[in-house]
């Protein structure tokens, strides 16, 4: 195995990870390079998972029994770890959601709803970028359809990068909100957040940053961030699914209404009206994910006895790695920046004119798990001319032989297609 700097022990933390044991289509051990799509999940998850519900369900913030003190004691303390991890001023700005998409459409819906200074209506415009993922997308252009205000964006440049040469025209007076991707899932890049929330904030508009595939690979902080709103996920850092996070300013979630209605949300109820509960829990009606909370929370635990310094420099050493390797490969174009710095550890290619499912389902003969597609972010396929890309992406467990046996795959690949 090729000796890189600042790798992570990956003999241990792979101990950790049950399912990156398994041997698929007859012998072949997994190579599981899926990871911007859902991370894999350790062994200290499945146990606090496991003992939540043997120990302590029940239902949240309504019962005085035992159990119910100790499951909402769990419940917001998951929400203490992710004020703690993202560096949060209060834990009352976390908002537990089922997914970084249902981040996404609250903020979306808070603004829809919002009585001036942050109402969206026809005289104001929306700005996002061509390299978002569809759930950074849609909910602005349903937004914007119920409103009347105008969506634009940032293009790209042939390097997969924002193209901010028009920022000063892109995101103007009229403009609200400025929503937009940290680490893009398809192309990998780093998106240069001063620059956009400098001029966001010229102006006086709201950023709403989508960080799902910052928050499981380095360290986030949201005060730095100086946004208004950071979403992510927990699935994709090491927690289960179903649990998804948006952190929001304080005066903000102050200010803007709720979205969905239900128990939990309220002050009072009456048969005329109701008053809500202060943030976060105006914004989490009904019962939440309680234990995917407490996963999440168990997953933060994990990652930062880490270190996501550490995470960091592992994923920079194997992406490095990784670039250099997939140049070696005859006729593969990598899509998007094509040197590990700023790019996370999502590497998307095209491989002469082998379609990206054809490339997928050959490696994955070989046990090797990539996506292929237009991984919710067709917007970019079309930018680019392809229909399609494979996609490989790292985490800490990932190892420089496992990037040697996707070369490899590939070369058997291209042998398969002739
Ligand atoms: N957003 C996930 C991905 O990029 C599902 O694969």
């Amino acid at each position: 195995m090729t000796q890189l700097s600042g790798l992570l022990d990956t003999e241990a933390i792979r101990k950790d990870f049950p399912v990156l044991d398994r041997v698929v289509h007859d012998g072949k051990k997994l190579v599981y390079l899926d990871n911007a799509a859902t991370s894999q999940k350790p062994r200290q998850v499945l146990d606090a998972l496991n003992e939540y519900y043997e120990r302590y369900n029940a239902n949240v913030h309504r019962g005085v029994h035992v159990l119910a003190e100790e499951a909402t004691a769990l419940y917001e303390g998951a929400r203490d770890k992710v004020a703690e991890f993202v560096n949060a001023p209060s834990r009352d700005e976390v908002i537990f959601t089922k997914n970084a998409s249902e981040s996404l459409n609250l903020v979306a819906n808070m603004l829809g709803w919002a009585d001036e200074p942050y109402r969206v209506d026809h005289e104001t415009e929306i700005v996002i970028t061509e390299m978002e993922h569809h759930s950074n997308i849609v909910p602005w252009q349903l937004l914007a359809q119920r409103t009347g205000a105008k969506l634009k964006w940032f293009g790209l440049t042939d390097d997969g990068r924002l193209d901010l040469s028009n920022i000063d025209e892109v995101i103007t007076e009229k403009t609200k909100i400025v929503s937009f991707v940290l680490v893009s899932n398809i192309l990998g890049t780093v998106n240069p957040v001063e620059a956009i929330v400098r001029r966001a904030q010229e102006v006086g508009a709201l950023v709403c940053i989508d960080a799902s595939q910052a928050a499981p690979h380095m360290p986030l902080d949201v005060q730095a961030l100086q946004a208004d709103f950071v979403a992510f996920t927990g699935h994709k850092m090491c927690a289960p699914t179903g649990i998804g996070v948006l952190w929001g300013r304080q005066e903000l979630l102050e200010d803007l209404p709720p979205f969905l209605g239900g128990g939990e949300m309220i002050e009072t109820v009456s048969m005329h009206s109701s008053t809500y509960a202060p943030a976060p829990h105006k914004f989490e009606a009904g019962t939440p994910p309680i234990a995917q909370a407490v996963g999440l929370g168990a997953a933060i635990d994990y990652l930062q006895a880490i270190g996501m310094e550490k995470i960091l420099a592992h994923e920079h050493a194997l992406t490095q790695y990784a670039v250099e390797r997939l140049a070696q490969v005859p006729d593969l174009r990598i899509i998007g920046p094509t040197t590990a710095e700023d790019r996370g550890a999502a590497i998307s290619f095209t491989l002469g004119d082998i379609h990206p499912h054809d490339v997928g389902q050959v490696l994955d003969e070989q046990g090797i798990a990539v996506r292929v597609g237009h991984h919710c972010a067709r917007p970019v396929c079309l930018r680019y001319g392809i229909p399609a890309t494979t996609r490989a992406s790292f985490y800490l467990y990932s190892t420089p032989a496992e990037i040697d046996a996707l070369v490899d795959g590939l070369e058997h690949v291209r042998n398969f297609f002739g």
